[in-house]
Order: C-alpha cells, then sequence, then structure tokens
C-alpha cells in the first residue's frame, strides 16, 4: 500500500483518511425534539482526532513533543510562567498540595497536623490529599446562590496551625478571590486554586481581568471529558513560582531531582560529578531522588489532543456562557420555586454547569427524578457535604482528623435541594429551551 512512499507521504495519507473518516463516522446527528440532552460531553472535530493518530504513529507514547507543546500554549493562554501536565485532575490536586509540604519551603511548608482551610461542599479530591498526608481540612460553610466560600468566617477559621487555603472555584463560578487573597496575604498563607471547573473563567482584581488559576500560588485543572476541554484522561498543574514549579516536576516525576525530559541526558552537564546526600560521590544524577514522589505524568496522545482542543477553548467558553445566560433568562419564571445561580462580584464565569436549588416546598428528589425520566440528564454538587460521605464514618465517629467552623447549614442545603443540568459547549438553543420547558414542568407538577 505504501510502496514508494516515503514516511512523511504515507503519515500524510493516514492523516487525511482519519480527518475523513471523522468527518463522516463522528458527526453529530442534530437534536431533535424528545432526544436524550446529557450534562456534558466531548465537543471535537477532526482536529483532535488526527492528532492522536499521528501520535501514536510517532509511538513515542510518553510525554513528548505534543506534552511540550500544551504545556507552552496553556501557560501562555491563561498568563502563568509554568504548567505541568498529569493524568488527572486529582493527581493535580495530589501534586500541587503536596509540592507544599517540600522541605525547601522552610518554615511555610505543611506539616503534618497543619490546618488548611477549604468548604466540605465540592469534589472530594480537593480535599483529600490534605487528609492523606495528616494534614487537617478546616471546613467553612458557603453562601447560596454562589455555592462557594463565606468568607465572612475566614478570620473564625483561622488558627496558629493555619498553612493554606485550598478551594475550587464551584461549578466555573470563582470564589471571592479578593477576600480570599487578602486573608492569605494578611496571614501569608498558601493559597491553591482548584480551577478544574473552571478554565476560562475571568475574575477582575484591583482594576486588571485575569483568568481564574492565575491569583493564587497553585493552580490545578482536570481534561476528564466533561471539563472546559478534554484529552480522555488528564490534568495540569501550574505557577508562576520557579521554585513550586521545580517541586512539581520532581514530585510528578517519582520525586527525581535531575530535570532531563524523557530520553534526555545530562542536560546540566553535572551527571557525574556531585555529592547528593550520603550517596557516593557522582552517583548518576538520574537516578537521585529529592523527594518522595509519584509518577503522575500523562501521554502524549493525550496531550495530543489536548493540543486541538486548545485552539476551541475560546469558542467553548464563549458557547458556555450563552447558554447559561439563555437558561437564566427562560427560568425566571420559576424564580419563586428554584433559587438561580448567581456569579461572584468582580467575576465572568465560563459555568460549567447549571446550578438550581429547590425552595421551600419543593422536592429536589422528585424534580431530578421528573428530569431523568424525561431524558434531561442532571448532577449533584458531587459530595453535597463532605463530612456526610462514607468515608468519613471513621473521623466523624473519632471527631478527629478535621475541624468545622461554625456550623455547614447552607452545605446541607446543598447536600439536600441542589441539582445542576449541563451547558456544555454541545448543546444549542433548542437543547437549552428544550431543557428549560423539562425544569419549569418538573417544579410545576412537582408543586401540584
Ligand atoms: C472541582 C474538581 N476538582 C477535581 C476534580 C478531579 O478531576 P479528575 O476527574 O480529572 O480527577 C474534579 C472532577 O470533576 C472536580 O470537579
Amino acid at each position: 500500500m505504501f510502496e514508494n512512499k516515503t514516511e512523511q507521504e504515507a503519515r500524510f495519507e493516514i492523516l487525511d483518511m482519519v480527518g475523513s473518516y471523522c468527518d463522516i463516522y463522528h458527526k453529530k446527528a442534530r437534536y431533535k425534539s424528545g432526544d436524550k440532552i446529557s450534562y456534558a460531553g466531548r465537543v471535537y472535530d477532526r482536529d483532535e482526532m488526527v492528532n492522536l493518530v499521528n501520535s501514536s504513529l510517532e509511538f513515542w507514547l510518553t510525554a513528548g513533543h505534543y506534552t511540550e507543546e500544551f504545556e507552552k500554549k496553556f501557560a501562555e493562554y491563561i498568563g502563568v510562567k509554568y504548567c505541568s501536565v498529569v493524568n488527572s485532575g486529582s493527581s493535580a490536586n495530589l501534586l500541587a498540595f503536596i509540592a507544599l509540604t517540600a522541605i525547601e519551603l522552610g518554615e511555610r511548608r505543611i506539616n503534618r497536623g497543619d490546618e488548611v482551610i477549604t468548604v466540605a461542599a465540592g469534589f472530594p479530591t480537593t480535599i483529600t490529599p490534605i487528609l492523606q498526608y495528616g494534614a487537617v481540612p478546616v471546613f467553612v460553610d458557603i453562601t447560596i446562590p454562589q455555592y462557594n466560600i463565606d468568607v465572612t468566617k475566614l478570620e473564625e477559621a483561622y488558627s496558629s496551625k493555619t498553612k493554606a487555603v485550598m478551594l475550587a472555584h464551584t461549578l466555573g463560578n470563582p470564589f471571592n478571590i479578593k477576600s480570599v487573597k487578602e486573608f492569605c496575604d494578611k496571614y501569608n498563607l498558601w493559597l491553591i486554586e482548584d480551577n478544574c471547573d473552571a478554565l476560562g473563567s475571568l475574575y477582575t482584581l484591583n482594576g486588571e481581568t485575569k483568568f481564574t488559576g492565575t491569583f493564587g500560588d497553585i493552580a490545578t485543572s482536570s481534561f476528564y471529558p466533561p471539563h472546559h476541554i478534554t484529552m480522555g484522561e488528564g490534568g495540569a498543574v501550574y505557577t508562576s513560582n520557579p521554585l513550586l514549579h521545580k517541586l512539581i516536576r520532581s514530585f510528578r516525576d517519582w520525586g527525581r531531582d535531575c530535570v532531563c525530559a524523557s530520553g534526555q541526558d545530562n542536560l546540566c552537564g553535572h551527571r557525574f560529578d556531585q555529592q547528593y546526600g550520603e550517596l557516593p560521590f557522582g552517583y548518576d544524577h538520574k537516578y537521585v531522588y529529592s523527594h518522595l514522589g509519584y509518577n503522575l505524568k500523562a501521554t502524549d496522545m493525550q496531550a495530543a489532543v489536548g493540543c486541538a482542543q486548545m485552539n476551541k477553548l475560546e469558542e467553548f467558553s464563549s458557547r458556555r456562557r450563552a447558554n447559561f445566560e439563555r437558561l437564566y433568562k427562560s427560568l425566571q419564571v420559576v424564580a419563586d420555586k428554584l433559587i438561580l445561580p448567581q456569579a461572584a462580584p468582580l467575576a465572568d464565569p465560563s459555568w460549567f454547569g447549571f446550578l438550581l436549588t429547590c425552595k421551600a416546598g419543593v422536592d429536589k428528589n422528585k424534580v431530578v427524578q421528573s428530569l431523568e425520566k424525561n431524558g434531561i440528564q442532571t448532577r449533584m454538587l458531587f459530595a453535597g457535604n463532605m463530612i456526610k460521605q462514607p468515608c468519613f464514618d471513621e473521623m466523624r465517629l473519632n471527631g478527629k482528623g478535621y475541624r468545622v467552623v461554625g456550623t455547614l447549614e447552607n452545605t446541607d442545603i446543598l447536600m439536600n435541594a441542589t441539582f445542576w443540568v449541563g451547558v456544555y459547549p454541545g448543546m444549542n438553543d433548542d437543547m437549552i429551551d428544550a431543557m428549560s420547558d423539562a425544569i419549569i414542568s418538573a417544579v410545576m407538577t412537582e408543586m401540584e
């Protein structure tokens, strides 16, 4: 088949066919009334599939040139100095946290028993790294309808053991960055932004509008399919601090000291002439471990898909915003029965989803079941109140391992009465309208 062809010609032919295959067999059927409406989905075309196959044909497999390209593109787009691709958003959170436990950070290092301020309303892996390390999450209530930390409780949450604040921008809605940053600056605390659900969200601080993920010390993203862009599985950790970047890379790559990329040797020129720990002088730097690390790298195939997705991010974000606006307007008629979401002051969210809280007299379970029966996919705000989850049974019983500031009244309301539906860029106006009709009808019927 490829007789008399160069490798490049053969590859071009394959990729051309892959592009046509995608155009023909992955073409999305137009939405028809009555079709199921998912809360999220992959939005892609031939660009992603061609990149993916190209990377497979190269067969480098581990992190390579696509990974480098993605890290550069992502950092430039969002406005940070350094980005590290990892294999999931959860790995990204683990890395962001564990980097702050490094000895190099001196007094500011997070030690076991130190406290990290966060919320219980959200995704579990924003807080699991804190607990797994032996630090103490301090849970503060949220406000509704912003679904982010109640910043009026921050001072009460502070103790002499507080070292960091680690928070997600809930479903794309930035938390009150202004107040949280002022609090962190006042007490010299680290700020980790879990930006997994908020890529493309904007916030204006001191007159400057920037993307979320650029305000704290470290931020994280997830590229699991429902997210703002996807790699299948994947994530990123980003920072503008060179020391934190070095630590992130070390913990990501087995804890090693050496910064050579896969397949690279002796970048620093000192591979065999240094003293490390109590190792023999000149021990191969490639095998020197300055931290107890992990391997959280992703493959180049994932990054290849991500590179193509990055070119679509701007368009995805505007579609998310438009879908949100349309749904928001049409649901005004049930605003006396459902609490509609509200963007934080100074924020322009790229919404991950549309949060709705049932007011008194409206049964969330009935509304959700009616929507699901009518083909509208719904989701909970993940763990609801994390402390009520079975994984907290032991800690709850012992009353150890975490701390609660005051009550988590709104977090419980969220757990009992809140759900969300999608606004992802694969949705068109017809789908938004059908979803809105179904929500209105479900609420009205429930009230009868
Ligand atoms: C806020 C938040 N953080 C972290 C994650 C974890 O990301 P991943 O599924 O890629 O591990 C998620 C997952 O959706 C999330 O919503």
